[in-house]
């Protein structure tokens, strides 16, 4: 195995570790809400059938695409990204739903997991704002935009 080179981008090892750390949380929240919401394209029952169907698609198709965003920042910062369900469920914030939810339950669990990613996202602002990290900044920047916005529209769907 070949040694790896020093990594030399103007960020100290302790903030691009922090960061890395944090990414990986964000990965695992972000794999979680992908799967719960491609879960619930499939199970989706009753009369909103065909909107919730089509809505989710749009949405987990979206969070599939950010999934290797994150992952290869993490990988550009020079630390492994984590990529196994063991390691995403020790990571995430959000927890799996088990069994078969009615159709605004699965909306309310995704708008929970939502605002659950956006969270994650927002807690890392701090390091990444100290360590002058744009990219990172950048990106947690678009990823909060997506899960608020995605969050006000299922949010919506719950109103009378
Ligand atoms: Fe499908």
């Amino acid at each position: 195995m070949g040694k790896s080179r020093a990594i030399n981008i103007g960020m100290t090892e302790q903030q691009r570790a922090d960061i890395a750390g944090g990414l990986s949380k964000l990965l695992a929240d972000s794999y979680t809400l992908y799967l719960m919401t491609h879960n619930f394209h499939w199970n989706v029952t009753g009369p909103m059938f065909n909107t919730l169907h089509l809505m989710f698609m749009g949405q987990y198709t979206e969070q599939w695409n950010a999934l290797d965003l994150i992952a290869e920042r993490i990988r550009a910062l020079g630390f492994p990204a984590p990529g196994t369900y063991g390691e995403f469920a020790e990571l995430a914030s959000i927890k799996e739903v088990r069994g078969q939810p009615k159709a605004l339950e699965m909306v309310e669990h995704l708008v929970a997991a939502q605002e659950a990613t956006a969270r994650t996202a927002r807690g890392l602002f701090d390091l990444v704002d100290e360590a002058n990290d744009q990219p990172t900044a950048d990106l947690l920047t678009q990823r909060l935009d997506v899960h608020e916005k995605t969050a006000w529209m299922l949010r919506s769907l719950l109103e009378e």
